[in-house]
């Protein structure tokens, strides 16, 4: 298995309180591995150990093979990160916000136009490209500010809480776009809140990791929408069941599959 990200036995204490308390995972190459868990369960810290951020009191972490802590400069190379709340210049617009982001990644500035003006099409921005951020609804900034994390092609992307906040139809959209980053080969760790329709999480309970396992994933569409996702190529869907049953499912997907829509 070409393994993307992986995490043994982190750990994270503030004070008294016990961010994360042990906490493995592993995520395959071209693959979605989303993470479940009410307020507080330590999702955050574990995104921010994972990308540099913030080190751990125990536990190892990999990204693409890369040791996160011995060698930060070289795994953020590998690494976009969406944060959990916005890291955008409200006094820009959004395509210039997507230049500068290209410009700090140290695109040049022609490439930094070009790809500006790809993400904008991909996340349906081009309209208000123009207009500066602080005038975009709250949906528009997210998908600004997840384009930002991909003006430089990372292999491996973090978004913390992309779709907290989205409207049902915005968190759709949302989901396509992210399918499609995959199909292309990135590799993607989120984390939500949403239990609702989600299925293949890895469920961060105070820090703990809830059960364990590596199954393959119960995937399926948000419910009330009346239909599961029907088996097609590169789709692996699987129902309930499983090593870990169906409240604490862990799951993945390869090219397409849901990671557990919300
Ligand atoms: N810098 C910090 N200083 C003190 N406590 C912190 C800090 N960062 C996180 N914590 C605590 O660690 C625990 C886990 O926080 P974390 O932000 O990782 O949770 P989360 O799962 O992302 O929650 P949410 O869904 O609300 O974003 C919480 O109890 C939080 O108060
Ligand atoms: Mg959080």
């Amino acid at each position: 298995m070409d393994v993307a990200v992986q995490a043994e036995g982190l750990r994270k204490s503030f004070g008294s309180t016990k961010a994360l308390d042990g906490l493995d995972l592993t995520v395959p190459h071209g693959t979605i591995l989303g993470l479940l868990g009410p307020n507080g369960a330590g999702k955050t810290t574990a995104v921010r150990i994972l990308t540099t951020l913030l080190i751990p009191d125990a536990g190892r972490a990999f990204v693409a093979g890369v040791d996160v802590l011995a060698d930060p400069t070289k795994a953020r190379r590998l690494i976009g990160l969406t944060g959990q709340f916005a890291a955008l210049d409200d006094y820009l617009t959004g395509r210039e916000n997507l230049i500068m982001f290209g410009r700090l990644y140290h695109l040049s500035r022609a490439e930094a136009k070009r790809r500006a003006d790809q993400l904008l099409e991909r996340f349906d921005l081009t309209d208000a490209a123009g207009r500066l951020a602080k005038t975009y609804s709250g949906g528009m900034r997210r998908r600004l500010d997840i384009a930002a994390s991909l003006i430089a092609r990372p292999p491996v992307l973090f978004l913390d809480e992309p779709t907290t906040g989205l409207d049902p139809r915005s968190r759709l959209g949302m989901w396509e776009v992210m399918e499609g980053l995959v199909r292309d080969g990135t590799t993607m760790l989120l984390t939500t809140q949403y239990l609702r329709g989600s299925r293949p999480i890895g469920r961060l309970d105070r820090g703990h990791r809830r059960r364990p396992c590596h199954s393959r994933g119960n995937v399926e569409r948000p419910q009330g929408s009346g239909r599961r996702h029907s088996p097609r190529a590169g789709r692996r869907v699987r129902r309930g069941g499983g090593p870990c049953g169906r409240d604490h499912a862990e799951g993945r997907r390869r090219h397409g599959a849901d990671p557990g829509r919300s």
